[in-house]
């Protein structure tokens, strides 16, 4: 199955499938020279299957986890390009999650002023989220995704035959992502969701979220207004990553994100299930004003502080919404000990 996208340098094709990166070579351009970027956890079948099928003059390797988007690993691998003497015609191949998708989308933006870019995600986040946008970025000491680029892949290459080695955690992670998008724009494929059938491999649920999440991307390529109703539950989700050092996974958060924002909705005990579903329907501990601590607060800047973030009446129907940070606190019940 391929999609063409549009990105902010033009269009590109989204292909997914079960193996389909043994014919790699036929999907995109051939000869190039090629370097890959890749996560320590790929399986070392997987990563000579993409050098075997692209011309490849370098591979490097990074430590599997968020500490290495940073600007120290960029370099170490900017000093491994150019040790490489690759060219700016080359191309980058990202093969990873999203944490590679990330750095190697920001190397191949900023190298020479630009190569060419193959995104190859193997988690289900990098599949039908991070690799759909042409957003990228790396973490500072003071916060995440601090410094970041917009940039267009040459194309996405999501074999789900990658998903069999991802940890299940993982993939259930992946899936908050994919409810909550259909929660907000698709109230049909959140009902579909609840089924018993329903694969978190299944290429075609992961091309119908891409599908849905690059709808919104076009509307707002740049990030400047509507893109933001993707930070569904987000703003209690990454207070809550933060207040537990990343011991739960992001999508984990994200769950238990929307299920504090729909708790008074009329679709809550279908999120509950769906969620549940997919065994991400767990309480998360935390202590309420220590996770309001994390939510960020600029008294400065406003009488109260202001937050647009999304919002759901009905399942399909998200919207973006102002809430003040009173509203927020008012919203967050008293949680259990952290
Ligand atoms: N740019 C964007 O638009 C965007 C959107 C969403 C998320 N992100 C970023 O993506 C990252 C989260 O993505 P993620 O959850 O994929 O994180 P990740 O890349 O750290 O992967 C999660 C874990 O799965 C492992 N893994 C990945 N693929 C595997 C495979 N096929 N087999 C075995 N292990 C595998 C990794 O080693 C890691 O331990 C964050 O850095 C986040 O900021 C970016």
């Amino acid at each position: 199955m391929k999609m063409t996208m549009k990105g902010v340098r033009g269009d590109y094709v989204y292909h997914i499938g079960d193996r389909i990166l043994t014919g790699l070579d036929s999907l995109v351009e051939d000869g190039l020279p090629s370097f890959i970027i890749v996560d320590a956890n790929i399986p070392e079948t997987v990563v000579r299957t993409v050098e075997q099928t692209l011309s490849v003059s370098g591979r490097f390797t990074v430590p599997a986890g968020e500490a290495s988007k940073t600007l120290r690993t960029y370099e170490r691998i900017i000093d491994a390009l150019q040790d490489a003497g690759l060219p700016r015609e080359a191309r980058i191949v990202a093969l990873g999650g999203g944490m590679v998708n990330d750095l190697a989308g920001f190397v191949a933006a900023t190298y020479k002023r630009g190569v060419r870019l193959l995104l190859v995600p193997t988690s289900l986040i990098a599949m039908a989220d991070a690799s759909v946008g042409g957003k990228f970025a790396l973490n500072t000491h003071q916060s995440k995704n601090a410094i970041g680029t917009f940039y267009t892949p040459e194309a996405v290459i999501a074999d789900t035959s990658t998903l069999t080695s991802l940890p299940d955690r993982e993939l259930a992670s992946g899936m908050a992502e994919i409810v909550k998008i259909a929660l907000l724009h698709d109230a049909d494929f959140f009902r579909h969701l609840r089924h018993d059938t329903v694969s978190p491999r299944d290429p075609g649920l992961i091309r119908k979220a891409v599908k849905l999440k690059q709808d919104i991307v076009e509307r707002d390529f740049y990030d400047h207004g509507e893109r933001a109703i993707l930070n569904y539950g987000h703003l209690i989700a990454h207070a809550l990553e933060h207040l537990h050092e990343g011991s739960f996974l992001h999508g984990e958060c994200v769950a238990f994100g929307m299920h504090l924002m729909a708790r008074d909705k009329p679709f809550h005990e279908d999120l509950q299930k769906v969620l549940a579903r997919f065994g991400l329907h767990r309480d998360i501990p935390y202590e309420k004003d220590e996770l309001l601590s994390f939510i960020p607060h600029d008294k400065k800047r406003h009488k109260d502080d202001i937050y647009v973030t999304a919002d759901v009446e009905q399942p399909g129907n998200g919207f973006l919404k102002t809430f003040s940070f009173q509203e927020l606190k008012d919203m967050i019940p008293e949680g259990g000990p952290s």
